[in-house]
C-alpha cells in the first residue's frame, strides 16, 4: 500500500531490495521525530519484500541495558545456523546468547564477524532483509554487533534497515551508514492524511487539527479522535515546534510522547508548563507572573480563576 508523502523513501528502499536479489547488500538507517513515520516506512519495506527471508524485531527499553538482549530476540529463530559458523564465531555468539556454559564476555569482534557469517549463510538461500525497529533502545553490545555487520556488507544479498528516533531517546549513532532522514508531510499530504481521518469534521476543525499537528503523521491520524472525544486543546503544547496549542488525547500514542517528552524536561520547564495546564486566561503575562511568583500576573491570573 502506498504512503502518502514517502514516495521517494519507499522508491529508495525498495531499490536496495531489488539490490540484494541482484546480489548486492546495503544498510540504512531511518531517523525522524516519534510519530514521523519510521516504522511505517518498514512495514512498507517488510511487505515488499515477501520474496526474501525477512527477521524483523523492535528495541525495547526495559531490556536496553541488558547486553545481547536484543540480539537473542533477532536471532533466536535462526539459531540452527550457529552450528554452521567457523568455531571461533560460533563459540562467541553461543557465549553471548547464553548458549554456553557462564565464562568472561565473548570477543565483541567475532560476535560481530558472527553475526555477519550468519547473515551470509542465511542469504546462500535467498535474499534477507532484516528490520530492526526503535534501535535506540538496542542494549549496546546488540548494537555494536549488528553495526558492525552492517558496515561489512558487500555481496551477500543482505538488507539491513534501522529505525531510531531522533530526540527524546537515547542516541543512536550508526558512524559508516547511511541515513534517510523522514520530514514532515507537506501541506497538502497533511490534509490528504487528515481528511482519512476526520472527514466528518467541519473545515475550521479540521483547519486547527492541520495546524496542531504540524505535518507529523502519529498527530494527524490521532488528533481528530482527541477532538471527537472532546478533548480538545486544553494546554499548550503541540508536536515540537508546531508553536501553538496542542490537544491531549488521554491514552494515545501522542499522550504518551510527549508525557515522556515533559519527564525529561527541567523542573522550571515542567513547572511552567504545569501552571500553563492551569491557565484559563492563555494570556502569557500571566503565565509566567504566576509561575515565577512575580507581582504583575499573580493577581490577574488569581481573578480569572476566582480560586484566590
Ligand atoms: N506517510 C504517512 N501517511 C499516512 N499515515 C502515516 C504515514 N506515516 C505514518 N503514518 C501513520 O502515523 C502513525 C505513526 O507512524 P509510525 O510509523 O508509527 O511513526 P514512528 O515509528 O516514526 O514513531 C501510524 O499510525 C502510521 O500508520
Ligand atoms: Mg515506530
Amino acid at each position: 500500500m502506498r504512503l502518502p508523502g514517502r514516495d521517494a523513501e519507499t522508491a529508495r528502499i525498495e531499490r536496495l531490495l531489488a539490490d540484494a536479489r541482484a546480489g548486492r547488500s546495503a544498510a540504512l538507517v531511518v531517523r525522524g521525530e516519534p510519530g514521523i513515520g519510521k516504522s511505517a516506512l518498514l512495514t512498507h519495506a517488510v511487505a515488499a519484500a515477501r520474496d526474501m527471508r525477512v527477521l524483523a524485531r523492535a528495541g525495547v527499553e526495559p531490556e536496553s541495558e541488558l547486553p545481547y538482549a536484543a540480539l537473542h530476540l533477532l536471532l533466536r529463530d535462526v539459531l540452527d545456523g550457529v552450528g554452521r559458523l567457523p568455531a571461533a564465531q560460533a563459540a562467541a555468539l553461543r557465549t553471548a546468547l547464553g548458549m554456553a556454559a557462564p565464562g568472561p564476555p565473548p570477543d565483541r569482534f567475532l560476535v560481530g564477524i558472527a553475526v555477519l557469517t550468519l547473515l551470509a549463510d542465511l542469504a546462500a538461500d535467498r535474499p534477507v532483509l532484516v528490520v530492526l525497529d526503535d534501535a535506540h533502545w538496542f542494549d549496546h553490545a546488540s548494537a555494536d554487533a549488528l553495526l558492525f555487520a552492517a558496515r561489512r556488507l558487500d555481496a551477500e544479498s543482505v538488507v539491513m534497515l534501522f529505525a531510531a528516533r531522533a530526540g527524546h531517546a537515547p542516541a543512536f549513532p550508526a558512524p559508516g551508514l547511511a541515513d534517510l532522514c523522514l520530514s514532515r508531510l507537506d501541506d497538502a499530504t497533511a490534509r490528504q492524511v487528515l481528511d482519512a481521518h476526520a472527514g466528518d469534521l467541519p473545515r475550521p476543525v479540521r483547519e486547527m487539527l492541520l495546524r496542531e499537528a504540524a505535518g507529523n503523521p502519529l498527530a494527524l491520524c490521532e488528533l481528530p479522535a482527541a477532538y471527537r472525544a472532546d478533548r480538545a486543546p486544553v494546554f499548550p503544547l503541540g508536536p515540537p515546534d508546531a508553536g501553538r496549542g496542542g490537544t491531549a488525547p488521554t491514552h494515545s500514542a501522542v499522550e504518551r510522547e510527549f508525557a515522556a517528552r515533559i519527564a525529561a524536561l527541567p523542573g522550571t520547564a515542567r513547572t511552567l508548563l504545569l501552571v500553563a495546564a492551569a491557565d484559563g486566561t492563555c494570556n502569557v503575562a500571566v503565565v509566567l507572573g504566576a509561575a515565577t511568583g512575580s507581582a504583575p500576573g499573580r493577581p490577574t491570573w488569581r481573578r480569572s480563576n476566582g480560586n484566590g
